[in-house]
């Protein structure tokens, strides 16, 4: 159940935020939702990497085996102890949720055990939220493109809190679409940053990839078309026995994606008359789409925003920054809190 605290000490609030919805285990202590103590995540790639994805039950398992490690660690830098803590904040979901469900279990029994508060975090609201950490002046209203592994919203950043979910992805995220290009090209796991580099010096214009359109939604995504040129692209060259410039092939594919990120991006900005622009998730750490967004802001006077690489990705600072808000709002779950493997941006 969730309830609303009315008596909240809104001077230096110190939360803890803890995120396992994917294949990062993650502590961070954060002030104030802005200043970040300390930033702990232990990383599973090098274990999924054999796979070629994220496997979810070793996900869960591995969760299980480094989070209490990775919160002590958390406290540690911060030069902090429990008692220091105001709140606990977690990831409820969207996400695996095997992996969400261990750290939703770890903050309801340190809430518990503690007697301190206990906030569920929208892991989409969390990658917005990255966003004040290094842009410490940034305040709502603003746009937010939400672009990682699983997500891409569009969304007009009301409040803290409201959300005005403007586009989204008909098919494939625009993360799962460099992980499944990368794969087909041999660039191997995880997609994104090995695409990111092997593009750098590539040829944009090489190859003249489609960019998706959505009939009559002129905010929404669709990258299905453009992962299927992509891979008949790759099959055509082989069959012909050519070679492929993995290097031109990489800048062209992220051409087709940055072009219509941006363009819908600084389109929703123009039309609702709003002159700051974030982008947060993992595909927000992409040199191209942050070189191009913010050219395209820069055309039109819009300020463009982005988070350090390290607040892009998967991360608890950014829960427990998503966690403040929610906690000056007055926000509390208690032990019936679950994994929500669905969760849609609220
Ligand atoms: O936000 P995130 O860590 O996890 C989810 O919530 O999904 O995003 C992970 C996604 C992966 O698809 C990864 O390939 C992509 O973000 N990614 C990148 C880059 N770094 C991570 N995509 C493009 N360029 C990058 N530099
Ligand atoms: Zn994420």
């Amino acid at each position: 159940m969730i309830t609303t605290d009315k008596t909240v000490n809104k001077e230096n609030i110190t939360i803890l935020g803890i995120e396992s919805s994917c294949d990062e285990t993650a502590a961070a202590v954060v002030r104030n939702g802005r200043e970040v103590l300390s930033n702990v995540i232990s990383s599973q790639i090098d274990i999924h990497t054999v796979y070629g994805g994220v496997v979810p039950e070793i996900a869960s398992r591995l969760h299980c085996e480094n989070i209490n490690g990775v919160i002590k660690m958390a406290l540690k830098e911060a030069g902090m102890s429990f008692e220091d803590i105001d709140a606990i904040a977690v990831t409820k979901g969207p996400g695996l949720v095997g992996a969400l469900l261990v750290g939703v279990s770890e903050a309801k029994a340190l809430a518990y055990a503690l007697d301190k508060p206990l906030i569920g975090v929208n892991h989409i609201e969390g990658h917005i939220a990255a966003n004040y950490i290094t842009h410490k002046e940034l305040e709502p209203p603003y746009v937010c493109l939400v672009v990682s592994g699983g997500h891409t919203h569009l969304a007009v950043v009301k409040d803290y809190k409201s959300f005005e979910l403007v586009g989204r992805t008909h098919d494939d995220a625009a993360g799962e679409t460099f992980d499944k290009v990368a794969r087909a090209v041999g660039l191997g796991y995880p997609g994104g940053p090995k695409v990111d580099r092997a593009a750098i010096g590539g040829n944009p214009h090489a190859i003249e990839f489609p960019r998706g359109e959505v009939k009559d939604s002129p905010y929404d995504f669709s990258f299905s078309g453009l992962k299927s040129a992509v891979l008949n692209y790759i099959n055509g060259a082989q069959m012909k026995g050519e070679n492929i410039d993995v290097s031109d092939l990489a800048a062209s594919f992220e051409a087709a994606v940055t072009d219509v990120l941006v363009s819908r991006t600084v389109k929703c900005g123009i039309e609702y008359g709003i002159g700051t622009v974030a982008i947060a998730g993992g595909v927000s750490a992409n040199t191209a789409l942050r070189a191009a967004m913010k050219a395209e802001c820069e055309k039109h006077g819009i300020k463009c925003l982005y988070p350090e690489p390290v607040f892009c990705t998967d991360n608890a600072a950014m829960i427990a920054a998503a966690g403040y808000y929610e906690y000056l709002a007055g926000t509390r779950d208690d032990e019936s809190l679950n994994a929500l493997p669905n969760l849609p941006l609220s």
